[in-house]
């Protein structure tokens, strides 16, 4: 990464503004988290800044409040969870910014912790408004960027706060970065890319961007079923997107000038609704059930997708292959999940639902990296410049 770090910042002493991304899955009925994975994501940044004697005051936004305080969007329990595994007191504030902020950030010694409350409580924060961008830098010295999840935001903890502090990446930060950057711009061959979910429109500017990157590229999902209708497959009562039939005919077209593998499923599980517990088939994509739904790919096209990925050396996946949330559905999604454990290559999930069903299946830490943002992942691989990396300073 081009980018400075916390190696290369004076820390001991210093009162360090750490932005993380701890928008974690909440369970509401007993205010506890349900999946703390981008809360020890930042452990590393976090424990070397306590090491390296800095007074940590770490910042983050947690769901949608738009610019109110929203109770159950406090970041109370998220505290209560860093101080568990930090094993260290946490100190919670109940705002921001503010005097009272002040005066509990003045009272830290060195390798003490504070986490300030929801960014998003201010609507300023969203607006990247400048005077909300100076109080905040106000509090610090230092400021640290170990948000890759809402690095894709241009907000005031995001990009504002490095106008007026040194600004540098931590580790999540780094790590982030160094394997999607080096997916996309120098991937050990052969390389793979498997995109599913429910939309092409969703990802349109990824498939552009790793087209001619990849060696194979396997489509899955319900996006798959676009795909298959402008091969003039019946796709049943399956979302076919109208306006990207094009889209992905061009694309077709432009793998096989190339010299890229697109796959598609050749078989699938269809069902007469889109719920759970209903009977379901395996067909063929050439006899799709006019009344049914593609509700995951079929084990042919587990096998003949898996035995590509077994000669790869580099593979990124983003999006689930069926409907992960139903259980009868999730083969596909488990099938190349367990494929991709056994690789010997460089596996990158780029985060959002793909990360989630690996985690729910334990094989989270059987990936080379299972990206910590979901929105920010994809627009990185789309290759855009994520505003919250551009604001730090160069190495
Ligand atoms: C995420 O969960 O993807 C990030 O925290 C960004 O959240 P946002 O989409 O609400 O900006």
């Amino acid at each position: 990464m081009h980018k400075q770090t916390i190696h290369d910042v004076e820390l001991r002493g210093k009162r360090v503004l750490v932005r993380v991304d701890f928008n974690v899955p909440l369970d509401m009925e007993d205010n506890t988290i349900s999946d703390d994975s981008r809360i020890r994501a930042v452990l590393p940044t976090l424990r070397y800044l306590i090491h390296a004697g800095s007074k940590v005051v770490v910042c983050s936004h947690l769901g949608r409040p738009k610019g109110k305080v929203v109770e159950e969007l406090r970041l109370a329990p998220v505290a209560k969870r860093l101080s568990e595994l930090l094993e260290l007191p946490v100190t919670n504030t109940e705002d921001c910014i503010g005097p009272e902020v002040e005066q509990a950030i003045s009272r830290l010694k060195e390798g003490d912790v504070l986490l300030l409350e929801n960014l998003r409580f201010h609507p300023e924060e969203e607006q990247n408004d400048s005077g909300f961008a100076r109080a905040l830098s106000g509090l610090a010295d230092v400021y640290v960027n170990d948000a890759f999840g809402a690095a894709h935001r241009a907000h005031a903890s995001t990009v504002g706060v490095a106008l007026y502090l040194p600004a540098v990446a931590g580790f999540l930060m780094e790590k982030e970065i160094d394997f999607l950057s080096k997916a996309l711009t120098d991937p050990a061959p052969p390389f793979a890319a498997i995109t599913g979910g429910a939309k092409v429109s969703d990802k349109l500017a990824l498939l552009e961007n790793i087209l001619e990157k990849v060696d194979f590229l396997l489509i899955g999902g319900g996006m798959c079923c676009t795909f298959l209708k402008a091969q003039n497959h019946e796709v049943g009562q399956s979302k076919v997107e109208e306006d990207k039939l094009d889209f992905a005919l061009d694309l077709t077209g432009k793998a096989a000038e190339v010299g890229v593998k697109l796959m598609l499923p050749g078989d699938v599980v269809v069902a007469e609704s889109f719920a759970s517990g209903v009977p379901f088939k395996i067909v063929s994509v050439s006899d799709i059930p006019e009344s049914s739904y593609v509700m995951d790919i079929g084990p042919q096209t587990i096998e003949s997708f898996s035995a590509e990925l077994r000669k790869c050396k580099t593979v990124i996946w983003n999006g689930p292959m069926g409907v992960f949330e139903f259980a009868e559905f999730r083969r596909g999604t488990e099938a190349i999940a367990r494929q991709l454990a056994e690789l010997e290559a460089t596996t990158i999930l780029g985060g959002g639902s793909t990360a989630e069903a690996v985690g729910e299946l334990g094989l989270a830490d059987k990936m080379s990296h299972v990206s910590t943002g979901g929105g920010a992942a994809l627009e990185f691989l789309e290759g855009k410049t994520l505003p919250g990396v551009a604001v730090l300073q160069d190495k």
